[in-house]
Formats: structure tokens, C-alpha cells, sequence
């Protein structure tokens, strides 16, 4: 069964059964539920009908519902069976059902909709605690169904006693297991915790409340809540190792696969960064789906997280970063009919995932020449903790990846330092979140006010001979510093501040950040040698590469602004934007949404002025002159009666205060990565120049590219598929005339061609159908270099005598290999298909050898 078919079935069975379906409800939990940050389980969105706060729309339902686990984040990857986001399927009861329908339901479910077999089956059930009695009744029940006592475990809480958070609807449950056979563990039950026995439905007997003090008291009515893993029932019914191998998560895997041109199964690392991006791929699809968006609290912070894990997995594999948004894709394919919010909001998801990779990446990058100064810095001795701290506070730099670095160098870090303070920033946050960041700018403040104002040279140059005026230390490996003369531009005027270097005799520092206080500026930095003291002579250097980016993105936003006012009309009014090294966004009043044509027209005009490499220039000049010069910009706002204007081309004049390129020309190929509204009556532009707005194009190719090759394959597949069925159908029938009669059986052994083992064994269960009760069928095939045989005996052959585990134990080892299976059915793989015919030949004698009846 495919996963959507399990899910379908599950839902129907209940349907029947007088539940009302109910859609899954969103990743965020309702207002007035606290208790967690997002939704757990299938009882979660229910949780008031239990509590008898609210009625319920019935008193019967069963849904799918988007669940989401943040407690395992760390091992996904590293396992097959971890995921955070998952579907759980339930059936639930408000005061209707209890027990008795509960087990029987679960057990019809599990052996005639699943088709388990019974025998392999086992149980938990709730033992008892202080105040709860042992679940006698679940006993009784599930032995009433046929269940032997020995396949009965007793567990106590937490194992077998639920509850959805310390307070709340709690009560004891009862669990079902599959035994999967002694390859995965020892036997002695699931109570015994072997890995041979996999858990994949809980039935909670939800008749409690726990209060604050832990005290239990009776709910309302007794209830019933249930959860089944999808994604784990899809290991079991298709008989795969792991989660990653069913159907649903083969085609992300699929994608990763495609993307890094790395093979799943081959090396263990290649495995854990394919798993990370399988689940998290599909864990912020889902997220963002449902509104939350990166950020550095809560909720937001753990979309932020997932992004960042797979971005760093995707770079082990080779992929940059952006291309973790490509993920989107294949989910969006594979659950959108199940959760149709996926495809409404498919291209919101992927600007979101793309943002954030994006971001990260550069954080990455800055943190990752920072490291390689620190690994050297610490040569021959170990990483500090604080440097680690630092890299992982100020660029957002995973320790792991610390670690790794270190390691590769021959340097340990100093772990617990790092971890002290990581602490300490808890505590700082807990005392007062954003404390942090009003402190620093409370102390720019102060510290402007003791030197002369700050002369901002930064219009033109990019570096300035200096002096440092004034100077603070933050306590944190910061300061905040002065300088008589500055070419660090300060955050204003949606143009971000600059960033880069200051270095005299004395010292050497970081500029890390730049504030803006009035005419005046404060630089904030990171020592990094010596010491700055005021009176130090010093040379200013801003990022100059950084600087030249912005600075395009600034002249190209002057450019948008004046053809948006062309193809739009003079009613286009700014209303914010950023500029920074890698993009601009412009925001403007305007009712609608643009249309495409009317967006490759600005775009087009952009493109034109560049072309034409028009001069760019500046004045200051009085505001009512500038006004009467068709100057256009926010003239009430932050500008003193004296004015800067600054010239684009001769075509555009707006108030600015901002830097720019000197020609048009600098500016570069102009891209227009999307136009939408900004949720405050506002639309949105953001846009790319230079090599940001090639690469970008060239991006949009390769995915055209490979939805083209992707739909190719697709119809390669569907053509083989057909010839794969045509020629299997006529190989049956030449087939069975081969079989000969001996020992009660028809013995049939031959060499096929299939592509696969399912192929393999679909040949085989027709060959036994047409041959009738006594047909004993072994088949081989060699495919992708592998041998593969299949033994499959009808009923009358295993009266017989024959035993297709035993055959298959026979002549597995010919082909290098090995297998078994039951008595009717049996099947190995084996490295040596050149002994195909060796081993069948072996399968022959077995077959056809005396079996005295
Ligand atoms: N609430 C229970 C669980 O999460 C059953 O749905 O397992």
C-alpha cells in the first residue's frame, strides 16, 4: 500500500465505522494553547472537546494530522527511523466509545485493513501506579480478540500512561507492536526494549486531568485518543528498512540524490545529510506553509533551525545553500493533495526557505573566514570557548562545525567554555530580552555626546586617514568607538551600514556595525589586536566589495523607483526599503498587484538606463529649490533645510542621503525576483543586480532545466513500466509450459528478466496462479549487476514437503548472497549473477529430488 492509500484507508475504515473525517488542523496550535509551540499529536487540536470545554462537532472523528516533534531534532540524520515533522493518524471518542471499541477497532485495523498477520502482533498495556489500577480490562479485551496472554506486556508511566504535556487530559494506553523477525534484535517482547519489536499504534484511555500539582482527577467523560505514526506504518506495510525507503520519502531523497549527484546507501555521511534533507526538506515546507517564519524565538526559531541544518548538510554534499528552497518542490508534489495549503502557498514557501538559506549563507561565510583566523590564532593549542561562543553568537556558526574545523587543524575546543557561555547568554535573556541591543545603542548615544561630531567622508571614499575621539568597551569583546573622520556609512535611508576595518600602530579592529544618530555616527567593532585608545591614529577601510553591491542596489532602487513612476503613474509613492549587499527591496503605494507584462516592461527599463551607463551625481541644495527641481522623496520627513539630491542620470532626482555608483552602467544586469504585497496596504518589489541578478537567472534555468528532464524521465519510466507489464504477461504463459511434474508438485525453475525484486516476484505469483495448487516456482534474475531469486510455493507444494526458506538458504550462497522467508515464500539477493544458472540448477535438484511421496 502507498502511504496516501494507508492514509486513505485508515480514514475510511473509521468513516464507516460513524466518524466524522475532520481536516488536520495547522502546525500552530490555537491561541489558547500554551502548553506547547507547535502540534504534537492528533488529540492536540481536540484538547478543549476532552477537556469538556467545548462541544465537538461529533462525538466520533478521526483525521491525519501534521504533527511536529522537536525533542529528536538532533538524532534525525543520524538514524532511520528519526523525523520531526510526521503525519499521525487517529480515531477519536468524546464520552461516545471506550475500551472494548478501541481494541477492536485498532486490532480489525491492524489484520484486515493492514493486512498484518496476528502472529507477529504484540501488546502493552498499563500496569498500574499509586492511584490508577493496573489495565485489566484492556487485558481481558484484547484476549477476547484472540490475543495469547504471552504476547501481553505489562509497562508502567511513562511507557504506557500519556499525557500531552505535565498538566492536562492524561490517562493509561495500550500499544500495538509488529515483530519484525529476529534479523532486527533478540525476541522477548517489546516490554524486553529489543529493536526487534517496532511500536506503531497508541490507543490512550483519556480519562484523566492532571492538575498543576499532579494531582489526577476524573475528565468529564471517559475518551479516546489514538496515534499511529503514517510514516512508520508505511515502513511496515511495504516492508522497507526504514521511513526513508517508503514510497512518500523516496522521491525527496530522490531530489537530494539528483541535486549532489550523491547516491543514497553508498557512505554513512552521505547518508545522514540525504536523511537531514529528506526530513527537513519536507518539516519547513510544511512550517512554512502554515505561517511561521524564520526568526530567533520560539516557534520561528525552529523553522530557522531546520533551515540551517539542512543548509549546512547540503554544503557537505556540495549543494549551496539556496538550493535547500528546491526541496519545496518534490513535498509540494508528494502532500499537496492531502494538504491542499501546500500548493496554495507553494511559492510563499519557497521565498521563504530561499531567504533564509540565503541569509545563513553569508553568515556562514563571514563566520567561516572568521574561524579560519581563529584556527589559526589558536595554533598548537585549543579553540578558545569564547571564540566559539562567538562564532556561534554573532555569525549564527553551528559548534559542529567549529568542532570539525578544529578537528581537521588538529585542535580541540574548549567545549565547556563555550557551553558556560552559552549559559550565561541564557540567563542575560532571560533577565531581559532585548536588553541586549537597546544597551549598545544607549551607550552609542552617550558616547557621541563626548567627542565632536563624526565627519562622514564615506560619499566618495571608501577609506580615510583618522583619529579615534572617543571609545567604550562592551564587556562582551566589543566596543563602541568615535572617529574624527568616517567612510562608514550608517544604517539609514533603507541603505544598510558598512562594515570593514580599523588598523593603526596600536591595534586592529573589526567594524562590525555602524549607528546613525542624527549627523553623527558611532562605530561599533571587534578588537582584534592591541588596542584602540583615544588619540590613536588610525587608517578607516570599508568592505569595499560589500560597499560597491549596495551601493549598485541603491542607484538601481533610484532607477525602479522613477520606471515604476512611468509605467504606474506619478500616485507611486515610496513607503520603505532596504538596500544591502544582496538585494533591494523597494516598497510603494499601489493598488493592485503589478501585472507580469507591466513588471518585464520596468524590468526592461531598468536594464535600458543601465545600459545607456548615465552619469549619477549629488547637490545639496535648499529644500524649496529641490522641490521646484521635480525632486521627488519624503521632503517632510527627516531632512533639514538643506538637502542632498542626487542625480541619477539626469532622468531621476530624489532626496537621499545614501551612496551610490557614479555611472548607471555599475549597476549591472537588473533582475526582478518578485512583486507582492507587504501586508500593510503596500506592494513589495525585490530585485537583484550584478552577478546576484546572473546568478539568480541562471538558477531559474537550471529548475526549467530539470522540470523539463524531470517530466523526460517521468515519461521514460511510464514507457518502461508499460513494455516491463507487456513482457511479463507474455512470459507467463510460454512460461508454465515449461513446468514438469515430480514429487506430487509442478516444479517450474527458470531465468527471467525483471528489473527488480517486486517485478521478480509479481512474475512468480502468476506463474503459481497459472500453475494451480501444487506450483513450486523459483526464479531468477540478474539485474544491476545483482543476482536476485525468488522461491514461491502454492500451498499444496508446502503439503508436499518443500519449504521456500530452506530452498532459498540452499542456493542463495551460489549467487554470493544470502535470504530466507517463510515456507511459502522465500527470496535472497546475491553479489554473482554469472551463477545464476548454477544456483537454479541447485533450486532444480531440490524440486525434483525424492521426496518419498
Ligand atoms: N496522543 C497519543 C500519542 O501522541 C495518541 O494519539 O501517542
Amino acid at each position: 500500500m502507498t502511504t496516501s492509500e494507508i492514509r486513505a484507508a485508515f480514514l475510511r475504515y473509521f468513516e464507516r465505522q460513524g466518524h466524522l473525517a475532520i481536516p488536520s488542523a495547522s502546525l500552530v496550535p490555537f491561541e489558547d494553547d500554551p502548553s506547547v509551540l507547535l502540534t504534537i499529536a492528533g488529540m492536540q487540536p481536540l484538547k478543549s472537546y476532552f477537556l469538556g470545554a467545548a462541544s465537538p462537532p461529533a462525538p466520533r472523528m478521526t483525521s491525519s494530522q501534521k504533527c511536529f516533534r522537536t525533542n529528536d531534532i538532533d538524532q534525525v540524520g543520524h538514524t532511520a527511523r528519526h523525523l520531526t515533522f510526521f503525519e499521525m493518524l487517529g480515531n477519536f471518542s468524546i464520552g461516545d466509545y471506550f475500551k472494548d471499541d478501541a481494541i477492536r477497532f485498532g486490532w480489525e485495523v491492524s489484520t484486515e485493513v493492514f493486512g498484518l498477520d496476528p502472529e507477529r502482533i504484540w501488546i502493552t498495556i498499563f500496569e498500574g501506579m499509586p492511584g490508577v489500577p493496573a489495565d485489566e480490562e484492556a487485558f481481558e479485551r484484547w484476549v477476547a480478540l484472540g490475543v495469547p496472554p504471552e504476547r501481553i506486556q505489562r509497562l508502567g508511566d511513562p511507557d504506557n500512561f500519556w499525557k500531552a504535556g505535565p498538566t492536562g487530559p492524561c490517562g493509561p494506553n495500550t500499544e500495538l507492536y509488529l515483530d519484525r523477525g529476529e534479523a532486527f534484535g533478540p525476541p522477548g517482547g517489546p516490554a524486553s526494549g529489543s529493536d526487534r519489536y517496532l511500536e506503531y499504534w497508541n490507543l490512550v484511555f483519556m480519562q484523566y486531568d492532571r492538575g498543576p500539582d499532579g494531582s489526577l482527577s476524573g475528565l468529564p467523560a471517559k475518551n479516546i485518543d489514538t496515534g499511529a505514526g503514517l510514516e512508520r506504518l508505511a515502513a511496515i506495510l511495504q516492508d522497507v528498512p526504514s521511513v526513508f525507503d517508503t514510497d512518500a520519502f523516496r522521491p525527496l531523497i530522490a531530489w537530494a540524490e539528483g541535486a549532489s549527484g550523491r547516491a543514497y546507501g553508498r557512505d554513512a555521511r552521505d547518508d545522514r545529510a540525504l536523511r537531514v534533507l529528506a526530513d527537513h526538506g519536507r518539516a519547513m515546507t510544511f512550517l512554512a506553509a502554515d505561517g511561521v517564519r524564520p526568526g530567533n524565538e520560539g516557534r520561528d526559531y525552529i523553522l530557522r533551525r531546520i533551515v540551517r541544518r539542512a543548509v549546512s548538510e547540503a554544503g557537505h554534499l556540495g549543494l549551496e545553500p539556496e538550493a535547500v528552497a528546491g526541496l519545496a518542490a518534490p513535498v509540494v508534489e508528494g502532500w499537496g493533495d492531502a494538504y491542499p495549503e501546500l500548493r496554495e502557498r507553494a511559492a510563499e514557501v519557497r521565498d521563504v526557505i530561499g531567504a533564509e538559506a540565503e541569509q545563513f549563507a553569508r553568515t556562514l561565510s563571514q563566520g567561516r573566514r572568521l574561524l579560519a583566523e581563529v584556527i589559526e590564532r589558536s595554533a598548537g593549542g585549543r579553540v578558545r570557548g569564547e571564540d566559539a561562543f562567538r562564532l556561534h553568537d554573532t555569525y549564527g556558526f553551528p559548534l559542529d562545525l567549529t568542532l570539525e574545523a578544529a578537528g581537521d587543524a588538529g585542535l580541540e575546543v574548549d567545549a565547556e567554555g563555550f557551553e558556560r557561555l552559552m549559559r550565561e547568554q541564557r540567563e542575560r535573556s532571560r533577565a531581559g530580552a532585548g536588553a541586549g541591543a537597546d544597551g549598545v545603542a544607549d551607550g552609542a548615544a552617550a558616547l557621541a555626546r563626548e567627542a565632536a561630531p563624526t565627519e562622514f567622508v564615506g560619499w566618495d571614499a571608501t577609506t580615510a586617514d583618522t583619529r579615534v575621539t572617543a571609545a567604550a568597551e562592551l564587556g562582551d569583546g566589543t566596543a563602541l568607538v568615535k572617529l574624527e573622520r568616517s567612510p562608514f556609512y550608517a544604517e539609514g535611508g533603507g541603505q544598510v551600514s558598512d562594515v570593514g576595518e580599523i588598523a593603526g600602530s596600536e591595534g586592529r579592529a573589526r567594524v562590525i556595525d555602524a549607528f546613525r544618530l542624527g549627523d553623527d555616527q558611532v562605530l561599533r567593532v571587534r578588537l582584534q589586536e592591541g588596542a584602540l585608545p583615544v588619540g590613536a591614529e588610525v587608517t578607516a577601510t570599508v568592505d569595499a566589495a560589500r560597499r560597491r553591491q549596495t551601493q549598485a542596489n541603491h542607484t538601481a532602487t533610484h532607477v525602479l523607483n522613477w520606471a515604476l513612476r512611468e509605467t504606474l503613474g506619478a500616485g507611486v509613492r515610496q513607503a520603505g526599503s532596504y538596500v544591502g549587499p544582496d538585494k533591494l527591496r523597494f516598497d510603494f503605494t499601489h493598488r493592485g498587484r503589478v501585472p507580469a507584462e507591466t513588471l518585464e516592461r520596468i524590468e526592461r527599463m531598468v536594464n535600458e538606463r543601465v545600459d545607456q551607463d548615465r552619469p549619477v551625481g549629488w547637490r545639496i541644495m535648499g529644500r524649496e529649490d529641490a522641490a521646484e527641481a521635480g525632486a521627488i522623496g519624503l521632503f517632510e520627513e527627516k531632512y533639514g533645510e538643506r538637502v542632498r539630491v542626487v542625480d541619477t542620470g539626469g532622468f531621476s532626482k530624489e532626496l537621499c542621503g545614501g551612496t551610490h555608483v557614479s555611472r548607471t552602467g555599475e549597476i549591472g544586469p537588473f533582475a526582478i525576483v518578485s512583486e507582492g504585497s507587504t501586508g500593510a496596504g503596500a506592494r513589495r518589489i525585490e530585485a537583484l543586480t550584478g552577478t546576484a541578478a546572473l546568478a539568480y537567472l541562471r538558477e531559474r534555468e537550471r529548475e526549467l532545466q530539470a522540470e523539463l528532464a524531470a517530466r523526460d524521465e517521468r515519461i521514460r519510466q511510464l514507457q518502461a513500466e508499460l513494455k516491463r507489464a507487456k513482457s511479463a504477461r507474455t512470459d507467463v504463459g510460454s512460461l508454465a509450459g515449461d513446468a514438469v511434474e515430480a514429487g506430487g508438485v509442478r516444479a517450474l525453475v527458470a531465468q527471467v528478466e525483471a528489473a527488480d525484486m517486486d517485478e521478480l516476484l509479481a512474475i512468480s505469483d502468476r506463474l503459481k496462479q497459472s500453475l494451480g495448487d501444487t506450483a513450486a516456482v523459483v526464479l531468477g534474475a540478474a539485474s544491476d549487476g545483482k543476482a536476485l531469486v525468488v522461491a514461491n510455493l502454492a500451498p499444496g507444494a508446502v503439503a508436499a514437503g518443500l519449504k521456500a526458506g530452506a530452498i532459498i538458504r540452499e542456493v542463495a550462497p551460489i549467487v554470493g548472497g544470502g535470504g530466507g522467508g517463510k515456507d511459502a515464500m522465500a527470496r535472497a539477493g546475491g553479489r554473482d549473477p554469472s551463477r545464476l544458472p548454477e544456483a537454479l540448477d541447485a533450486a532444480r535438484a531440490i524440486l525434483t529430488a525424492d521426496r518419498g511421496s
